[in-house]
C-alpha cells in the first residue's frame, strides 16, 4: 500500500495490490479526478487522462485557453457557479449573498494509519500499518474557508474511505449548505444502479436500473437513514454478475438524512456524490469554527457484487464494528415482544424464559412496556424506571431471577423519544423537537426529544446508566419508532436551526458512545421499527441490528439477501417467530423459519410454552446446531448463490476462514408438481479438499463449485412412501465438512 505524490505532474496515486485512485492538481489549482479502479502501475504522470476538447457553449477557466472548461473536467471537489453546471460537492453561502467558491490546492500530507473523526463513527485501524491516509488541503482564498479532503487506503482491501473537514479561517461567518462526503466523476455511464429500497417490514429490497442522462438518486429526509432507502448504492456493469465483472459500491457511515446521487451529463460522464442530504441542512461556520462530514466508503470489485459485498462485510465487521462483542459469536436469545407485546407480568416473563432455558437458549430480552406508565404506546416514553405495578421486583429483581436461571438478561429502550403522558414531558415540555406556532405531527403517539441539546442527552444518559449500573443487564435493544418532523430546537439560534438534524444524530452518537464506553460488555442491538436505521453509522456502536419487524421467513429471505449487499451476517438480527406470521399471516414450517434466521444473530420471538413437545424438540436441535455453527454462520465468508428476487428459489452460503466448514441455505418459495432437477454451484470452497455433505457423500470442492451441489427435492418426481414430500416454503441446510 502506497501513496505517491509526483511533484512535477502534480499527481497523487493511492494504491495497494487491489486498487488505484488517481488525482491531479489542475492548471487552476483545483483537484481533477483521473481514475478509480483496479490497481495500475505507478508512473510519473497520467496526464493523458485529463482530456480537453473545445466544445461549443462552454465557459472556459482561462481567457487564453479555450480547452480547459470545468464542465468537461472530472473533479474531486467541484463547486457550482464557475462553469461546472453539475451538482456540486460543496456550496458555501457568504455574507454578500454569493455561494461561489474556488477551492485551490494548498498543501498535502500523508500519515500512517487513519485519524478518527471527531464525534462521528468511522472505519478505523488497529495498527498503523493497516492503512495510510492522504490529506489534501484546498482553500478558497476569498472566504478563507479551508477543506481537508481525507482519503484512506487500507492494506489488502479494495476500499477507500473519504471525508471532508472544513475550517473557516476567514473573518466572516459563512454557511455550508452542501458538504458531500464523496464525489467521484466516472468517465462513462454504462452502469446499472443498484439500490436497497422498501418500507417498514419490507426493507432493503434490491432494485436495479440502468443509469440515464440526468439525475438519479436515493436519500432520506426523515431524520433517520430510513426503511425506505439505505445509504448504500452499487454501480455495476450491465454484464456484471454476482461473481464476475466490475462493481463499485458506495456506503455512507451515517444514520441521518442522506443523499446518494448520480448525475449523468451529456458527454456520458457520471458524477456520483454521497453525503448529508442538503435539504434542510445549513451549517454556520463562524471564524475559527470547523465542520467534519461523515465518512463515505467506496469499494471496487472485479469479482461482481459478491466480491463487493465481501469487501464491505470484512471491513465493517472488523474495522467499523468495535468492542467486546465484535469478534464474539452472539448469544441465542428469546425476546418477548411478539409473544406478549404490552400484556405481561413478571410471572409470564419468567415462564417464557424458563422454557427457553430448557431448550438451551442463552438470553432473555424484555422488550417494550416495562417502564413508567407504559401499558400501551400512549404513555411512558422518557421515564426510564420500572413500573412497579407490572414488575414488583423492578428490573434489578427480574434480572436476578433470569440470571438465577443461568441466562443473561437483556432490555429494550427507546431513549430518543417521549410521550406527552410522561413525567419527563411534564417536567420539560420544551425538550422535544417542535416548531413554534406549528402543529406537532404525531407518530405512534410519541415525539422526538431534542438530542441536539447536551442537557437532554445528559439526562437520558444518567437515567439509563443508573439502570445499567444497578441491574445485571447484558444486552440493550435500542429502538427508535418514528421519523422526525417539525425539526426545530428551542435552544438553537435562528441562523443555526438548519443544523438541528445533524446535531440530533451527533447527540445520538454521543449517547451511544458514553453508554458503550461505560458498559463495554453490554451487547447493543440497534432497532428502528425494525430496519429504519440499519446503517453503518449505528454499526460502529451496536455490532448487531434488528433487520426488520417482518419475521416471516419468506419475506426475510429477500430482506436478508438485500441487506447482505453491504452488511455482514454478524450484524443481522434474525428471529424465529410464531405462525401464522404477524406481519403477513403466512404459515411456514419451524424448520424454514430457523433455516433463514440462522444466517443472522439468531433468536426466538414467540411464547415457547405454546409449542408442542415435538416442536420443542426441534427448537432444541436448532439451538444446538446454532451453537455448533454460529461462528461459521456469523463470521464466515458469505456468498449469495440464488436471488429470491429473480426466481422461485433463494440460496446462500457461509464458508469458514479455513475453508473446512461451510453451511449452505437453500430455500424454495412455491412448490409445483414434478419440478426440474436442480443444482447450485457453490463458492469459496477449497477445490482440492474433499467435503462430506451432511455427514454422508463426499465431494471435492471443485466438484461442488464447478458441477454444483444437487438440491433436487421431493417435488421432482412422484411422492414415494417414506420420503418426506416437499411443499411451499421448503428449505434445507447442507453442512459441508472437509475430510481430515
Ligand atoms: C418496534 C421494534 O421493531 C419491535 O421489535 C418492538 O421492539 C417494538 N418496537 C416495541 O415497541
Amino acid at each position: 500500500m502506497s501513496i505517491y505524490f509526483e511533484e512535477k505532474s502534480g499527481t497523487f496515486h493511492l494504491t495497494n495490490n487491489e486498487i488505484s485512485y488517481l488525482i491531479k492538481i489542475l492548471e487552476n489549482g483545483h483537484l481533477g479526478h483521473l481514475y478509480f479502479g483496479k490497481a495500475v502501475h505507478h508512473k510519473e504522470n497520467f496526464d493523458y487522462l485529463v482530456e480537453m476538447k473545445q466544445r461549443p457553449m462552454t465557459s472556459c477557466v482561462f481567457k487564453e485557453n479555450n480547452l480547459f472548461a470545468l464542465e468537461h473536467t472530472q473533479q474531486e471537489f467541484p463547486s457550482y457557479g464557475s462553469g461546472d453546471f453539475r451538482q456540486p460537492a460543496v456550496r458555501v453561502q457568504q455574507k454578500n449573498g454569493s455561494a461561489l467558491t474556488d477551492f485551490v490546492f494548498e498543501s498535502y500530507r500523508v500519515q500512517k494509519g487513519k485519524p478518527t473523526l471527531q464525534g462521528l463513527p468511522a472505519t478505523y485501524c488497529e495498527s498503523e500499518d493497516e492503512a495510510e491516509t492522504l490529506c489534501i488541503t484546498v482553500k478558497d482564498e476569498l472566504t478563507g474557508v479551508k477543506a481537508d479532503l481525507l482519503y484512506t487506503i487500507f492494506a489488502g482491501r479494495s476500499a477507500l474511505a473519504r471525508s471532508v473537514y472544513f475550517v473557516n479561517e476567514g473573518n466572516e461567518d459563512v454557511f455550508l449548505d452542501t458538504a458531500m462526503s464523496l464525489c467521484l466523476d466516472l468517465p462513462d455511464y454504462d452502469y446499472e444502479w443498484v439500490q436497497l429500497s422498501g418500507s417498514w417490514s419490507r426493507e432493503r429490497h434490491v432494485c436495479k436500473r440502468h443509469l440515464q442522462y440526468g439525475i438519479q438518486s436515493v436519500g432520506s429526509t426523515r431524520g433517520t437513514s430510513s426503511h425506505n432507502h439505505n445509504p448504500f448504492v452499487a454501480l455495476k456493469r450491465p454484464d456484471t454478475t454476482e461473481t464476475e465483472g466490475e462493481a463499485l459500491g458506495f456506503s455512507l457511515i451515517y444514520s441521518g438524512n442522506f443523499l446518494a446521487q448520480a448525475e449523468v451529463d451529456n458527454w456520458n460522464v457520471t458524477r456520483f456524490t454521497m453525503g448529508i442530504h442538503p435539504l434542510n441542512f445549513n451549517w454556520k461556520l463562524e471564524p475559527g469554527e470547523s465542520f467534519q462530514t461523515p465518512e463515505a466508503v467506496a469499494v471496487y470489485s472485479e469479482n461482481g457484487l459478491n466480491g463487493m459485498s465481501q469487501t464491505f462485510h470484512k471491513l465493517y465487521q472488523k474495522r467499523l464494528a468495535r468492542g467486546y462483542w465484535r469478534d464474539r459469536p452472539r448469544p441465542i436469545l428469546i425476546n418477548n415482544w411478539e409473544a406478549t407485546e404490552f400484556d405481561f407480568t413478571e410471572e409470564k416473563l419468567i415462564s417464557i424464559a424458563r422454557t427457553a432455558k430448557e431448550q438451551g437458549i442463552e438470553m432473555f430480552v424484555l422488550d417494550d412496556g416495562w417502564f413508567g406508565k407504559r401499558v400501551s404506546d400512549f404513555a411512558g416514553l422518557g421515564d426510564w424506571y420500572p413500573n412497579p405495578d407490572r414488575l414488583e421486583n423492578g428490573i434489578t429483581g427480574l434480572a436476578e431471577k433470569i440470571e438465577a436461571l443461568d441466562m443473561k438478561f437483556g432490555l429494550w429502550i427507546e431513549p430518543e423519544m417521549v410521550n406527552l403522558d410522561s413525567d419527563l414531558y411534564r417536567a420539560h415540555p420544551d425538550w422535544l423537537l417542535a416548531t413554534p406556532g406549528r402543529r406537532m405531527s404525531t407518530g405512534r403517539n410519541q415525539y422526538v426529544l431534542d438530542f441536539s441539546r447536551g442537557e437532554v442527552v445528559d439526562y437520558i444518559y444518567e437515567s439509563l446508566a443508573k439502570l445499567l449500573r444497578e441491574a445485571k443487564i447484558s444486552y440493550i435493544k435500542w429502538d427508535m419508532n418514528r421519523c422526525i418532523t417539525e425539526p426545530y430546537s428551542a435552544k438553537l439560534p435562528a441562523d443555526r436551526e438548519q443544523e438541528v438534524l445533524h446535531r440530533y444524530i451527533l447527540g445520538v452518537y454521543d449517547l451511544y458512545d458514553r453508554l458503550t464506553t461505560e458498559f463495554p460488555h453490554v451487547l447493543f442491538e440497534s432497532c428502528a421499527s425494525g430496519g429504519g436505521r440499519f446503517d453503518p453509522g449505528i454499526l460502529y456502536y451496536a455490532p448487531q441490528g434488528w433487520v426488520s419487524d417482518d419475521t416471516d421467513a419468506i419475506e426475510r429471505l429477500k430482506i436478508q439477501y438485500g441487506t447482505s449487499m453491504c452488511y455482514p451476517v454478524s450484524c443481522m438480527g434474525a428471529h424465529v417467530s410464531a405462525v401464522p406470521n404477524q406481519q403477513v399471516q403466512r404459515m411456514t414450517s419451524l424448520k424454514t423459519r430457523a433455516n433463514v434466521a440462522c444466517f443472522g444473530t439468531f433468536g426466538y420471538e414467540l411464547d415457547l410454552n405454546l409449542l408442542s413437545q415435538e416442536e420443542l424438540a426441534q427448537v432444541r436441535e436448532q439451538v444446538k446446531f446454532m451453537k455448533e455453527y454460529r461462528e461459521v454462520l456469523q463470521f464466515g465468508t458469505f456468498y449469495r448463490l440464488k436471488s429470491p428476487f429473480e426466481g422461485n428459489f433463494g440460496c446462500w452460503m457461509c464458508v469458514s476462514e479455513d475453508q473446512n466448514t461451510a453451511i449452505v441455505g437453500w430455500y424454495k418459495i412455491l412448490n409445483g408438481p414434478i419440478q426440474p432437477f436442480q443444482r447450485v454451484k457453490l463458492r469459496g470452497l477449497d477445490s482440492s479438499k474433499a467435503y462430506c455433505v451432511d455427514g454422508e457423500e463426499v465431494y471435492y470442492g471443485d466438484e461442488l463449485m464447478n458441477i454444483g451441489l444437487v438440491t433436487t427435492d421431493n417435488s421432482s418426481g412422484q411422492i414415494v412412501d417414506g420420503i418426506e414430500p416437499s411443499g411451499d416454503f421448503d428449505s434445507r441446510l447442507f453442512i459441508l465438512k472437509a475430510k481430515k
